[in-house]
């Protein structure tokens, strides 16, 4: 009883209370936040996660300027609905070089997680042309004018060397090369072993909207089709010692 007691003089005083309870929760903090930061790595390394390609940053670019997160989501929940509908659920290794992360917070539109090699790029050009014509109930805006914004990737090395100051790790041969690369994937018929040699032979190089010159739709397209593509999920497993 005494020391019930004693916990009432706390609550009778506002000022020592706000003080105890500073403390607890200081407490509470420094025991769940501090470990992080001497951790070696809170992500657990997963086999063929790469940096985006130059073209695909710059896609990613565009999807977060035309707010397409504000109704799509990039984050697989692991409940049953979900991974029947979308696939293998989001592992935290797939957004590591997200700057900001696309999970989002609404979805009016599906998860985007793994839409990469769903559709064909024809598909999307289509849908981003006019989504009602795919979709008829589609309530998803028109985005046709991407397709006439020719884009050179003039800042594409800088916004590089910027994401590497946050920790992705471009290394300077994929930054001295960030606008050879960007042209080098939307064309097929250019000499592109060297964009293979620093992102993988996963690379998709293409025409993805058949049109001449390289387009905003170019750019979104080549990073639509590789979301979720990266992990081989038929040889993966959990690393169950962590
Ligand atoms: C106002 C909400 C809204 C916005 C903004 C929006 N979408 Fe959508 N999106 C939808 C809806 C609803 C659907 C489902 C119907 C359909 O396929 O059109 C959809 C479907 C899609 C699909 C097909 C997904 C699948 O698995 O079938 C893709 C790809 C897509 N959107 C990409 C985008 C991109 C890229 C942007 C930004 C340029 C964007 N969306 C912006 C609402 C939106």
């Amino acid at each position: 009883m005494a020391i019930l007691d004693k916990h009432a003089i706390l609550e009778k005083n506002v000022t020592l209370l706000a003080i105890f309870a500073f403390l607890v929760v200081t407490i509470g903090g420094i025991v769940q936040i501090a470990p992080l930061f001497w951790l070696e790595n809170t992500i657990e390394d997963v086999e063929g996660m790469r940096p985006y390609t130059p073209l695909e940053l710059a896609g990613r670019d565009i999807y977060i300027r035309e707010g397409c997160y504000v109704c799509h989501s990039q984050m697989i929940r692991p409940m049953r609905d979900e991974v029947e509908r979308y696939g293998h659920y989001s592992l935290a290794a797939e957004s590591q070089y997200d700057h900001p992360f696309q999970w989002g917070s609404k979805r009016t539109g599906p998860d985007l997680a793994r839409v990469g090699g769903r559709y064909s790029d024809e598909w999307h050009i289509d849908h981003l042309r006019n989504p009602q014509s795919v979709v008829p109930e589609s309530v998803m805006p028109k985005y046709g004018f991407l397709e006439n914004r020719l884009i050179e990737g003039e800042y594409i090395g800088e916004l590089m060397a910027t994401h590497r100051m946050v920790g992705v790790p471009y290394t300077d041969d994929m930054i001295e090369n960030a606008r050879a690369d960007f042209a080098a994937q939307a064309d097929p018929d250019s000499d592109y072993d060297g964009l293979l040699e620093r992102y993988g032979d996963k690379v998709q190089v293409r025409n993805f909207d058949r049109q001449p010159g390289i387009t905003e739709a170019d750019a979104l397209v080549a990073y639509l089709q590789m979301l979720g593509t990266l992990v081989d999920f038929s040889t993966f497993t959990p690393d169950a010692s962590r």
